[in-house]
């Protein structure tokens, strides 16, 4: 008799990267599905209610959730309890990769390179003392929310006027926002599958950062994997990516942001630990180099699970 796993593929929520992760929940499915699981799509929508879970039956739950609850700890703290095996980081993990500042602080005590930084809470913000914060910074300053995702929120400030304006507006997302030096320089993403460190990608596009705009809509953003890189620069950055991964206990599979300077000088920026996985994403580009298709990436993140 063959037995069919069942699985629960979560996904959509209500962040603000819902959309994205309509299409990665679609994908996934889809991929399950033809592997030959049978599958149970929920949307984690307002009236999903987690407690009806366990009478499903699932064997374990595919997190394609990006932002919010799915992918900050809270559903996988849920899903822990309820002992459901969940694809990803556990509920500690996430709850630091998805803010960018605590991020980056175990970065900076781990000694793993950040760009420096600062963070402002709104509740003792005085915008009369910002001058006083960039003293020792250089414009341009990136502004951005603490746990937003897709580049909501995120400006580049070439000056105070611009930076008071760009702190209002993150604001408007979150009480928590980070004012960070700008890095001029190439763009890369460097995914990671179970121990696996995958091929870096590049990202190309004509915008003077990768905007939600860029990421979304621009014509010209190219994603170029394997990325032109000399094999040490190769191996350096796929270095710092595991470090970066592993300095905040992720776990299973994610994505580490990496920026390189003038002088081709890596800083890690931001860890994924939902990434996209529309069949379209950066995550299963990388994965298609080592000869994993995307039915087979989606079965060896669940595999981890
Ligand atoms: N310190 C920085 N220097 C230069 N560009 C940056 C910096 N931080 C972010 N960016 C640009 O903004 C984009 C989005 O920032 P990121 O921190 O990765 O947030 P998100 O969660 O929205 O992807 C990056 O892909 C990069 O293009
Ligand atoms: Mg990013």
């Amino acid at each position: 008799m063959i037995v069919v796993k069942k699985v629960a593929v979560l996904y959509g929520g209500s962040s603000s990267e819902r959309n994205v992760s309509l299409m990665s929940g679609k994908a996934v499915s889809q991929a399950l599905k033809r592997k030959g699981y049978d599958v149970i799509d929920i949307d984690v929508d307002h009236s999903f209610d987690i407690t009806s879970l366990p009478s499903l039956k699932i064997e374990k739950a595919f997190l394609a959730l990006h932002g919010g609850d799915g992918e900050d700890g809270t559903l996988q703290a849920a899903l822990q309890l309820l002992k459901i095996p969940y694809t990803g980081s556990d509920h500690r993990a996430s709850a630091v990769g998805i803010d960018k500042a605590m991020t980056k602080k175990v970065w900076q005590a781990s000694g793993i390179t950040t760009p420096r930084f600062f963070e402002l809470n709104l509740s003792s913000y005085n915008p009369d003392s910002l001058l006083e914060h960039i003293q020792d910074y250089s414009f341009p300053l990136v502004v951005k929310p603490a746990t937003q995702g897709c580049s909501i929120g995120i400006n580049k400030a070439h000056n105070i006027e611009e930076l008071h304006s760009f702190i209002e507006e993150a604001f408007i997302y979150e009480d928590k926002i980070l004012i960070e030096q700008y890095i001029s320089g190439r763009e890369f993403t460097v995914g990671i599958l179970d121990q696996q460190v995958l091929p870096t990608v590049e990202i190309t596009h004509s915008h003077s950062f990768f905007s939600h705009e860029a990421k979304f809509k621009a014509a010209d953003t190219q994603y170029h994997c394997p990325a032109e890189l000399s094999a040490d620069q190769e191996e350096i950055i796929r270095a710092l990516a595991l470090s970066a991964f592993r300095a905040i206990n992720a776990s299973g599979w994610g994505r580490v942001d990496i920026i390189a300077d003038e002088n081709g000088y890596f800083y890690a920026i931001e860890v994924n630990t939902a990434p996209g996985m529309t069949t379209r994403s950066v995550f299963p580009l990388a994965t298609e180099q080592l000869g994993i298709d995307f039915d087979d990436t989606v079965e060896a993140i669940l595999r981890c699970a």
